[in-house]
């Protein structure tokens, strides 16, 4: 599915609130949505459009994306995996489409430090009032951050944010 989507379309596909509590009750607490409206953030701390997500440093230790699905999609996995493996980020989850034809979903798939978690039946995104007409995947970039050990491991999602104001990224 590389075909052109209307934006309105891409990115109506948020996040149903029982994949959110999963996630947050396997993995903690969630330090930063890079792919966010006001509306729609699933953490305190997120990244809109307009502050572009795709250039901002991911500083948390996790980060949940459930980016636009469009072809964009292959930028927004590969950015996931540069900040995943610069260790800016300790761990990501993202939710996305099952496309296993795909460049960016063999990206994933190759690395040994990454989960892929097929979804049964259909989620209902959005308003939840019906399912989605394609099958999802969560996928957990960084199956065992104990073996990282980078400076900013050690620091908090708060101490995260304040190193970032300070090296002056405005994001
Ligand atoms: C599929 S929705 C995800 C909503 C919600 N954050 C979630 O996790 O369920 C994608 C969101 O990303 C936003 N978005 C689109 N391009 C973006 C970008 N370059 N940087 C940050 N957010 C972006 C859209 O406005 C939309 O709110």
């Amino acid at each position: 599915m590389g075909a052109y989507m209307p934006k309105a379309l891409t990115d109506k596909w948020s996040t149903p609130p029982h994949i959110i509590d999963q996630v947050v009750e396997e993995f903690g607490s969630i330090g930063l949505d890079p792919a966010a409206s006001p509306d729609n953030a699933v953490s305190k701390r997120y990244f809109t459009e307009q502050k572009d997500g795709l250039k901002c440093q991911w500083l948390a230790n996790l980060v949940y994306v459930n980016p636009p699905y469009g072809r964009i999609l292959n930028a927004w996995v590969a950015k996931a995996l540069e900040e995943y493996d610069s260790g800016r980020s300790k761990r990501i989850v993202m939710l996305l489409p099952s496309r296993t034809c795909t460049r960016w979903f063999h990206a994933l798939y190759e690395r040994l430090d990454v989960e892929i978690r097929f979804i049964k039946g259909r989620l209902k995104y959005g308003d939840g009032s019906s399912p989605a007409p394609f099958p999802s995947i969560l996928v957990i970039i960084g199956k065992n951050p104990d073996n990282l050990s980078t400076a900013l491991e050690i620091m908090s999602d708060r101490q995260l944010a304040e190193y970032q104001e300070a090296i002056g990224d405005d994001c």
